[in-house]
């Protein structure tokens, strides 16, 4: 008895002395007050308040929500916005052309008429945020209706919720988002602006050197960044493009800091994360690292052969396929690591004895056989859950069968222009017979649609389908003189696509309702089960604080990573022969120059982040802006599902890095001045 008193208090101990020790976590900015303590016991000046207030300015107003996906923060009174180059790297590709390549030369605005316009890109700004669990949950009672039912109960609640807070005001949207598997809901306001100007970008040399041979690696020397601006109507509220909108004066933008950082230094990251599944029962870790992302990575692999040995052969292929290369790699590249990350951390291990203890200590309570019961579903649902891995990574990918789709969903009105300008018919081609071939040889017969076996069984083999579709589809090449709906490729965008929808997605319905119900319950229990510990809910592309310090780490037995990386180390890479390290003559002469062998690059820190953190601040202590957020390594990729404090590092572009190539690469001195002039009385920077 005495003896498990003593081993309890110790792990007791043990628990709240790793809570207090461990970086992980993407913190709600309304409940911040749990962490604050934390923060600053570890350095942070700064208080609640001053990170997300509804009463007053606080840093939470200088945090955009950048296009669908990506983070950004406002840099000046006039509405300045830093935000990734791969974050605008669609806007400055729109506004390129054969005569002003904005993407290989860089553009820069050298006064406010010179900023352009971007239709369709967005930026919010959150305006509060709000637990509004009573109000979804209104007439819904706990174990006695479906999951189907709960899911149209709560659909309609939100919309009320979310109608009522965007009548409110001018240009609002809002949006009701589930925490912790629909423990809790939170209410999300935002501001839309929608008329958002490109103001600077660096040569792509820059904004992307290192390309995808350093993508998710360090040492990394990437100028990973773009500027935008966001304009206004004359009464500063959100407004559609027009000449007559001014340049948005925001209730508070980032003061930045030229001090620099080093080992240690504290760091909080303020932005957008996309999406983390934490709490994951130990068969799905399983599945993710062991199953699907093997599949995945091996499908992309073949993939990327393909368009590599086209776009080696010809500078037009290269071109055509850069974008869609690179967002096949980016994912292609991250699996690998997660994968990697989970076996090497024993993560699936660690779950189930997890599972194990708290299995021990739900004996008795609702929460008992919870686990037992997951993994019952994950069971039944491996073999659906394989399909549609394979079906994204095969069936969905064929470009081809998506231009026929495009064309007949908008009743062919759709311009295929921008699909043909980035289409080569002989990788699409080659790239078809090899996944589906793959497909073919690992999809159980009894999940296949009576349509593609026929298919099958008319062309004996894929290549000679892949002879018929290519072949005779009317999209093979642009202007075509007649499209039917008997198209070879729309037919098989269509029966597959409706084989996905209608027949395998509704297949996993029921278990999927299940799996919902299990973790609601699930998470509950582990927040019950460890009460000393706080719990963040899983990112949601909801706005976030993580924080950390910078620091270096061990990638592998015997080797240490330094967290700071310089311009020496660009000038190491350089390499005109090779497409990734070819940076531009005029970096090299200013650096020949002299002086600026010690320039700052980027850095690396232990803040929890993911996909949709890029472009988000990077803050010190005192909540100035030193750097942005663009990507993390490779080893520590698993903390989506795991953070492993030891590993897994952010990747920052250091803020001093960015005015260096404003000023020197650029020349735009304007934007230098502008980020940063110095405080005024009135200035919004001086209310923290
Ligand atoms: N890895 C970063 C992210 O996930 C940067 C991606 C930029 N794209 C690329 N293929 N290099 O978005
Ligand atoms: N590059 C990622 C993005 O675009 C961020 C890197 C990550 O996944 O952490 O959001």
């Amino acid at each position: 008895m005495r003896k498990n008193f003593f081993v309890a208090i110790c792990s007791l101990l043990m628990l709240s002395l790793g809570v207090a020790r461990a970086d992980d976590g993407m913190w709600l900015p309304s409940l911040i007050g749990q962490r604050i303590g934390d923060m600053q016991a570890k350095g942070f000046k700064l208080g609640a308040e001053d990170i997300y207030s509804v009463n007053q300015a606080s840093l939470k107003d200088a945090v955009v929500l950048f296009g669908r996906g990506c983070t950004g923060e406002i840099v000046s009174s006039d509405g300045l916005l830093l935000t990734n180059h791969h974050c605008g790297y669609s806007q400055i590709q729109s506004h390129s052309s054969v005569e002003h390549d904005y993407l290989k030369d860089g553009f820069w605005a050298m006064s406010r008429d010179e900023e352009l316009t971007n239709p369709g890109l967005t930026v919010k700004i959150l305006q509060r945020m709000e637990d509004v669990t009573q109000a979804v949950l209104a007439g819904f009672t706990e174990g006695s209706m479906t999951e189907s039912w709960r899911d149209s109960v709560v659909k309609h609640n939100a919309d009320v919720i979310r109608k009522e807070a965007e009548a409110a005001g001018k240009g609002l949207k809002a949006s009701v988002e589930a925490m912790y598997y629909g423990n809790q809901y939170f209410l999300f306001v935002y501001k839309e602006f929608r008329d958002v100007r490109l103001v600077g970008a660096p040569p792509s040399s820059i904004g992307k050197f290192g390309g995808d041979t350093d993508n998710w690696m360090w040492p990394r020397h990437t100028g990973d960044f773009s500027i935008f601006r966001i304009y206004a109507g004359k009464d500063n509220e959100p407004a559609e493009i027009s000449e007559e909108n001014v340049p948005y004066h925001p209730r508070r933008f980032l003061r930045i800091s030229t001090e620099g950082v080093k080992e240690g230094d504290f760091t909080m990251v303020f932005g957008f994360p996309g999406s983390t599944q934490e709490y994951l029962h130990s068969e799905a870790v399983r599945y993710i690292g062991e199953v699907s992302d093997p599949v995945k990575i091996d499908l992309r692999t073949r993939r990327l052969a393909i368009q590599k040995k086209y776009m080696s052969e010809s500078p037009d292929v290269r071109i055509r396929y850069s974008a869609k290369n690179a967002s096949v790699a980016n994912a292609w590249k991250k699996w690998q690591g997660e994968a990697r990350g989970l076996a090497r951390n024993h993560v699936v291990q660690a779950k189930r004895d997890y599972e194990a203890r708290f299995e021990k200590w739900a004996e008795g309570t609702p929460y008992e056989g919870v686990t037992g019961k997951l993994a019952a579903v994950y069971s039944q649902l491996e073999k659906y859950a394989l399909a549609i891995d394979y079906y994204k990574e095969s069936v969905a990918t064929v470009e081809i069968a998506s231009a026929a789709a495009s064309f007949f969903k908008s009743d062919g009105k759709a311009d295929l222009g921008g699909f043909y300008k980035n289409y080569y018919l002989p990788i699409d081609k080659e790239c078809f017979i090899e996944v589906m071939n793959v497909f073919d040889a690992n999809m159980p017969a009894d999940l296949l649609p009576e349509w593609y076996l026929a298919q099958k069984k008319e062309y004996r083999t894929i290549e000679k389908w892949a002879e018929v579709l290519f072949g005779k589809s009317a999209f093979r090449a642009e202007h075509s003189p007649v499209y039917k709906s008997s198209d070879p490729a729309y037919q098989f965008h269509l029966n597959m696509e409706d084989w996905y929808r209608n027949t395998l997605l509704p297949r996993t319905k029921a278990l999927t309702d299940e799996l919902n119900l299990l973790y609601r319950l699930y998470v509950r229990g582990q927040m019950e089960f460890e009460p000393q510990k706080d719990f963040f809910p899983d990112a949601n592309l909801t706005l976030r604080v993580a924080y950390g310090k910078v620091s270096g780490y061990s990638p592998a037995d015997a080797v240490r990573y330094e967290p700071v990386s310089t311009l020496k180390g660009i000038i190491e890479k350089d390499n005109p022969e090779i497409f990734d390290y070819n940076i531009p003559q005029k970096l090299r002469d200013i650096y020949a120059a002299g002086g600026h062998e010690d320039q700052p690059v980027c850095f690396l820190a232990t803040n929890h982040t993911t996909g949709g953190n890029s472009g988000s601040p990077v803050l010190n202590a005192d909540g100035e802006l030193i750097g942005l957020n663009f990507d993390r390594v490779w080893e520590g990729t698993m903390s989506d599902i795991h953070f492993d404090p030891e590993i897994c590092r952010n990747i920052t572009l250091d803020i001093r890095y960015l005015l260096f190539l404003v000023k020197e690469i650029g020349n735009a001195q304007w934007l230098v001045d502008e980020m940063l002039a110095p405080a005024t009385e009135e200035d919004p920077r001086q209310q923290i």
